[in-house]
């Protein structure tokens, strides 16, 4: 579904990422892994065309999507879960759904992606008039996927999604991007933390100083020496 050849970016004459290569087939959830700076962002922006790569490819269903427009990528059917989760604080739960969404989408496809949303968080639903800034940090997290979903997108990239939530709600978070990765949205996950990445992914790729040091298989990665010592504190 997603493919990057060789790709390497730089932030004018520092280079960042150094010939990535990864693969995202449709249907699976795969996580790219690293820690503070090691280039999972950029990776994402790239992916994204937020930043044109020096060389190498980017290729969406089949499609050259390096050098082409932000915009015109999410409405191939990609779409972005930002670092930091960037909602609009004093916009309601359903401004910020709507935020995003093409000004063309069909009203009652419209109101069933709503209506979607809100059975898989109810509470959105209660809070639908209510601030985006005023939520818990957990329903923030929670309407910045869903304002992601209402783009019924192909694929979901997720940028470190998890982070600053508490512990006891990351795994409660995860369930729900395994139920959307069920519902047939594939999905591409940034995390620093490997043992919550990994519960959920099919496969994964460790980023380190912009190159990809390790990928595999669930069960290898957890296995790899790179993973457990860095990433699993062991
Ligand atoms: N806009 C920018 N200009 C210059 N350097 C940047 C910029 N954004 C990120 N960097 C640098 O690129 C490296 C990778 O950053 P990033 O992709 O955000 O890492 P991660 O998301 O894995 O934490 C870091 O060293 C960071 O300081
Ligand atoms: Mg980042």
């Amino acid at each position: 579904m997603l493919e990057m050849r060789d790709v390497s970016t730089s932030y004018g004459k520092v280079k960042m990422l150094h010939r990535v290569s990864l693969d995202v087939r449709e249907g699976e959830a795969i996580c790219l892994l690293g820690s503070n700076g090691a280039g999972k962002s950029t990776t994402i922006k790239t992916i994204l065309g937020l930043i044109k790569p020096d060389s190498g490819t980017v290729t969406f269903l089949g499609e050259r999507i390096d050098g082409i427009k932000t915009h015109s990528i999410i409405r191939k059917g990609v779409s972005i879960v930002p670092e930091g989760r960037r909602l609009f604080p004093k916009m309601s739960v359903e401004q910020n759904l709507r935020i995003g969404i093409y000004s063309d989408m069909d009203e009652s496809v419209l109101e069933s992606m709503r209506n979607h949303i809100f059975t898989l968080f109810p509470v959105l639903k209660e809070r639908k008039n209510q601030s985006a800034g005023t939520l818990s940090g957990g329903e923030q997290a929670m309407l910045s996927i869903s304002r992601a979903l209402m783009q019924r997108p192909k694929l979901m990239i997720l940028d470190e999604p998890s982070f600053g939530l508490a512990p006891i709600l990351v795994e409660e978070f995860y369930e729900t991007i395994l139920q959307i990765k069920k519902q047939g949205t594939t999905i591409l996950l940034s995390e620093q933390n490997a043992g919550k990445a990994l519960a959920i992914a099919d496969r994964g790729y460790v980023l380190q100083k912009g190159m990809i040091v390790a990928e595999g298989q669930k069960q290898e990665l957890l296995k790899s020496e790179i993973v457990r010592k860095a990433y699993l504190g062991e």
